[in-house]
């Protein structure tokens, strides 16, 4: 029989630590409701004691959370306990999770302090948290270089105080997969009362080895993991929570499960990159713009044939409408003719050698093949794919109130809008938006130098969504307004 697997998310505590990253309660309210909806078990909301507005934002949360435990962070401390504890006592299911170091580095360093201290500290922080609470969870950071003999009388030692869960954090991302499964094996075998509490892990991803850790646990026993959206977390991150669930969820031969609805996972993706101001990057696992596309000419011709042959997630199952087969110059025929064939051209065997010439020679020069270029290949008039930027004026800076013009070319025809913005680049999205009326979320704004120096040229990847479906374009000039308008356009007309 399959056994559950605890999802508990740290996007809001652990997530929400890195520079720049910090979200307004208003802002964590609305992640901590999609978590709740996707099937997060357990919302870890913050730590309250390290600021007010933390504190405050845990309170929000914890009084509209219904199904999800909401847990609040402490370290070993009373006065942090008690702020935790104060923050979700409205809870429905509140649970305060207290930590300590075990590992000797921490020990001597950091706290100047002895293992048997430490040790009488993390017991004290229990009982007082569970004389607030009935769920308690204790970790002992840096377990992951923490000596085993010492974990295993420290865990023993929290589960008699009262702790329900405890966690074994790989805080610096130092284990190997092999031998922090191997911990977790160990505490399972050396600690008497380990049947009473669950047995959870927290890995970082320094060395890139949070998730394959993570699901090494899970196969030695660990029946909670702690995750974050897109993996952001301290440093090089967290396990990140669509890696593990997808993982629980593919690999059957693992006999576990999770309660994740994985259709939530690309939009709480999207949700959690746009609120924290922190793009994915493309080729990430599961949620990178490009986790379902697929370039090569083998592998579109895969593809084309099975999808399985190259896909092993049907990309529904995490909220994706369908895999995407960009045409470059490393593109076969058969992803050339299923393009065509999408237009609306039939085409013989022979004449797709001739075809697949002429666009092989365009893809050297141009990264993207529009409709508009495969309709000429085939001796078409172009449609002129949607609309073509024209003009774009634009007056900004400060006191100024930004404001942009611009006209647009659609089936030949000239159209003309103003609009003001907070930025030359909203204004200028107002404009379009004026002409070009399709109610679309942008849900990321990303802007590159392709080299260096500010004479360079400026990528803009824009992705949208629209009616639940997910379209990126992108728009490169020397003048980065323009290539906002450029990209905006671009994927405006993939929508229509
Ligand atoms: O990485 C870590 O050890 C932590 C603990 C507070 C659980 O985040
Ligand atoms: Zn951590």
């Amino acid at each position: 029989m399959k056994k559950k697997i605890i999802v508990f998310d740290t996007t809001l505590r652990d997530g929400e630590q890195v520079p720049g990253c910090q979200l307004n309660t208003v802002e964590k309210i609305e992640v901590a409701e999609n978590l709740e909806d996707m099937g997060v078990d357990v919302i870890e909301a913050g730590f309250p004691i390290s600021s007010p507005g933390d504190f405050n934002s845990v309170s929000e949360i914890a009084k509209v959370i219904k199904k999800s435990t909401v847990c609040a962070l402490s370290r070993a401390v009373a006065k942090d306990i008690e702020a935790a504890w104060e923050s979700i006592k409205k809870a429905r299911n509140p649970r305060i999770h207290t930590f300590i170091s075990s590992s000797d580095i921490h020990i001597k360093y950091q706290f100047k302090s002895t293992r048997e201290k430490i040790l009488a500290q993390g017991v004290e922080a229990v009982k007082l948290a569970k004389s607030f609470c009935e769920d308690v969870e204790f970790s002992a950071m840096d377990a992951g270089r923490t000596g085993n003999g010492f974990l295993a009388k420290f865990i023993e030692s929290v589960i008699t105080a009262g702790a329900t869960t405890v966690n074994i954090p790989d805080t610096t991302g130092y284990c190997l997969p092999d031998e922090f499964g191997q911990k977790i094996k160990f505490l399972f075998e050396n600690v008497k009362n380990i049947h009473k509490a669950i047995v959870s892990v927290h890995c970082h991803n320094d060395l890139g080895m949070a998730t394959a850790n993570t699901i090494s646990a899970v196969q030695n026993g660990a029946r909670q993991i702690e995750v974050t959206v897109n993996g952001v977390g301290e440093r090089a991150g967290n396990t990140s929570l669509e890696e593990a669930v997808m993982i629980i969820k593919t690999r059957q031969q693992l006999h576990k499960f999770t309660n994740i609805d994985t259709k939530k996972i690309y939009p709480i993706s999207r949700l959690v990159s746009r609120l924290m101001r922190m793009p994915v990057q493309p080729n990430k696992a599961i949620v990178g713009r490009n986790a379902f596309a697929h370039s090569s000419g083998i592998h579109q011709d895969g593809v084309l044939k099975n999808k399985f042959t190259y896909e092993l997630i049907n990309p529904c199952e995490v909220g994706l409408s369908e895999s995407s087969l960009a045409l470059t110059a490393r593109s076969g025929r058969s992803a050339l003719k299923h393009h065509l064939e999408r237009l609306g051209f039939s085409i013989t065997a022979e004449e797709l050698d001739d075809v697949y010439q002429q666009f092989v020679r365009l893809a050297d020069q141009k990264k993207d093949i529009s409709d508009d270029d495969l309709r000429q290949i085939m001796g078409q008039k172009p449609k002129g794919d949607g609309a073509s930027l024209e003009l774009l004026e634009v007056v900004c800076g400060r006191p100024l109130t930004p404001k942009a013009t611009v006209k647009l070319l659609i089936e030949g025809k000239e159209y003309t809008a103003t609009a003001i913005g907070n930025g030359p680049v909203d204004a200028t999205f107002k404009a379009i938006n004026n002409i070009v009326r399709k109610k679309v979320l942008l849900e990321e704004f990303l802007i590159q130098a392709i080299t260096k120096g500010s004479d360079d040229i400026g990528k803009v990847h824009i992705q949208v969504s629209y009616k639940g479906n997910y379209y990126y374009g992108f728009g490169t000039d020397t003048d980065i307004v323009v290539a906002s308008a450029k990209a905006y356009l671009n994927v405006l007309n993939k929508v229509i």
